[in-house]
């Protein structure tokens, strides 16, 4: 059946133009539901780990430079006289916490040296070694989330809100 009126020609466009509106809208919502859930999965992957586990691990690997109490070594914002620089606490003092659950993984896995290397940054030299072939992941993402366990929450609000850009 041809349409001749043009009023009903123009209901006729508008009603699929509604239609592709709302298609839109549900793509859309889609995207955003998938990005949140990806940011809540990223936030997530520190959570439910054994802190216990992640605490003996983090005397027996990491206390030797970053400190018992995770206060890092004196004046580790001051370069040595070998071009490294001393090991940051992992407390709130330091800036463990300025960085997302990602860049701290990969910190720890490669080392500093390895990161930089692999993101093509020369010109650092770094004291941070990798424990990529002596822990494994779950062991890491176990140490991390002790870290993390001992941050007031406004902190770990902080880090967590990093994880969401990516
Ligand atoms: C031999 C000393 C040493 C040991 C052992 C060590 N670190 Fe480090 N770490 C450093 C130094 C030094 C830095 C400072 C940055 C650099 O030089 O690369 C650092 C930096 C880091 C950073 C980056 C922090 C930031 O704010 O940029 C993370 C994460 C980290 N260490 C985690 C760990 C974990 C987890 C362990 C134990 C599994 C560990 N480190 C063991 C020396 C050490």
């Amino acid at each position: 059946m041809a349409i001749n009126d043009p009023i009903a020609r123009s209901f006729l466009i508008s009603a699929s133009d509604n239609a592709t509106m709302k298609r839109l809208v549900f793509i859309l919502a889609n995207a955003i539901f998938i990005l949140l859930a990806n940011a809540a999965q990223a936030d997530h992957e520190l959570l439910n780990r054994d802190i216990l586990r992640g605490e003996s691990l983090y005397h027996a690997n990491c206390a030797v430079c970053h400190g018992a109490k995770l206060e890092g070594q004196p004046n580790w914002r001051q370069t040595l006289a070998n071009g490294t620089l001393p090991a940051p606490p992992h407390d709130e003092t330091g800036h463990t916490w300025h960085h997302d659950d990602n860049y701290l993984i990969e910190y720890t896995i490669y080392g500093g040296q390895g990161l930089m290397n692999r993101r093509g940054i020369s010109g650092f030299k770094s004291a941070m070694p990798a424990f990529g072939e002596l822990l494994s992941r779950d062991d890491i993402l176990s140490v991390l989330a002790f870290i993390r366990s001992t941050w007031p929450d406004d902190i770990k609000a902080v880090q967590a809100s990093r994880n969401a850009s990516h």
